[in-house]
């Protein structure tokens, strides 16, 4: 791993759906000959938010422009908040407006936020148009501008409206991640981390040997992590599109991840934080649980630390606990499903019993905040 190379294709393989991501700096400014290629014409609309419009917006339309389509901006305001469907249909009624028809595209260009809001629009609109993602955070360049989840909020819970539609194709472009805030950049190393655990052993070591040089952004580094995780989502999804089965262990960090998230009122942590925090103690349960050695955490809790994110759980009643992760989707018939490491690049999902919990939430509790 580490050699270097500009540009990377890595292709989603789902039949008929099949797309490509391509990976490295400068990959956006080729938009317009992709979209000649996929066949799209006349007007492409760009959906994103004022910060990633100030940074990145121009270039992408200039691209666009120079390559012969009609370009639209579609502006909704940043944060998590947009991801409604009141902001799902005020981009359907830039579409309406300007006349977009089944083979104009549109272009999600931002984080996982946009990512979500604009592939549901273009998942809605005339039944489906093409959409191009171009992810601009590290969460969405390794996790979700790849695999057609697309969706909004609703008032009583995270990403309960959606739909899955498939990007045509990702432009990942590294150049993007260079004006992200340091937060933004480290929360998206847990998704990073979170790979090597459930899939990849190599990749999990070579975080641990490069750890330094990917926190600075070192381009090779970027480019290769950015790959990595890429070339394994694509494998789960293409092996497991709805989730039936295998794409399950992508919720890694997340059961107690989401609970952290929402006691803390979604304000309190990024999600990368969040589900830093939920691997470590997902690790944690699942060692208390016999199901993996002490080592498999503390390789965890070291990585996770020198990737400058956090690794201890705040105080909370167990019952207030308890009751966050039974409001999780994961959770079936009212049994709560987790995903637990084996061991590094191997993890099984397991329902959780609520006494087994509260014995092990006791014992790591004393442990870390009795601790001096
Ligand atoms: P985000 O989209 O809110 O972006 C984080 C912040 O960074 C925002 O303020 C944004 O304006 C700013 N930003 C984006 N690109 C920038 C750039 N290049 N330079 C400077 N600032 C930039 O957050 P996120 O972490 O990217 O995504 C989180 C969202 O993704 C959540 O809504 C989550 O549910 C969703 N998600 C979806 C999937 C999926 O499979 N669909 C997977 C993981 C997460
Ligand atoms: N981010 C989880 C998934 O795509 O399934």
């Amino acid at each position: 791993m580490g050699q270097r190379r500009t540009r990377h294709t890595v292709t989603v393989g789902l039949g008929r759906r099949r797309y490509e991501i391509v990976i490295g700096p400068g990959s956006l400014r080729q938009i317009g000959r992709h979209l000649h290629a996929l066949g799209c014409s006349g007007r492409v609309g760009i959906v994103t938010n004022p910060a990633v419009h100030r940074l990145h917006g121009a270039s992408l339309k200039q691209a666009i422009v120079r390559a012969g389509f009609r370009c639209h901006s579609i502006s909704v305001p940043d944060g998590e908040s947009v991801k409604t469907l009141r902001w799902a249909s005020h981009i359907l009624d830039e579409l309406v407006r300007h006349r977009f028809e089944r083979r104009s595209v549109l272009v999600a260009l931002g984080g996982g936020v946009i990512g979500d809001l604009a592939g549901f629009a273009a998942s809605m609109y005339l039944r489906g148009i093409p959409l191009v993602q171009a992810p601009t955070t590290l969460v969405a360049q390794v996790d979700s501008s790849v695999g057609g989840k697309t969706g909004v909020n609703h008032p009583r819970g995270k990403n309960l409206i959606g739909a899955y539609h498939q990007p045509a194709l990702v432009l990942s472009d590294t150049n993007m991640l260079r004006t992200l805030p340091e937060r933004e950049w480290l929360a998206g190393l847990a998704e990073v981390i979170k790979y090597g655990v459930i899939a990849d052993k190599m990749f999990f070591a070579f975080l641990e040997e490069r750890m330094e040089y990917v926190r600075a952004m070192r381009e090779e580094d970027v480019q290769t992590v950015v790959r990595r995780c890429c070339e394994l989502k694509a494998r789960i999804v293409a092996g497991d599109e709805r989730e039936a089965g295998l794409r399950r262990i992508l919720n890694y960090g997340h059961t107690i991840g989401h609970a952290l998230e929402s006691l803390g009122r979604y304000r309190r942590y990024r999600h990368g934080e969040a589900v830093a925090i939920g691997m470590v103690y997902e690790a944690m349960l699942a060692h208390h649980l016999k199901i993996c050695a002490q080592n498999v955490v503390a390789r965890q809790r070291a990585l996770i630390g020198r990737a400058g994110l956090p690794v201890r759980m705040p105080p909370h009643r167990f019952s207030k606990f308890w009751d966050a992760l039974r409001h999780d989707k994961k959770v079936a018939r009212g049994t709560v499903y987790c995903v637990l490491p084996v061991s590094i690049g191997k993890v099984r999902v397991a329902p959780l019993e609520q006494r087994a919990v509260r014995q092990w939430y006791a014992h790591c509790h004393d442990l870390l905040h009795r601790a001096p």
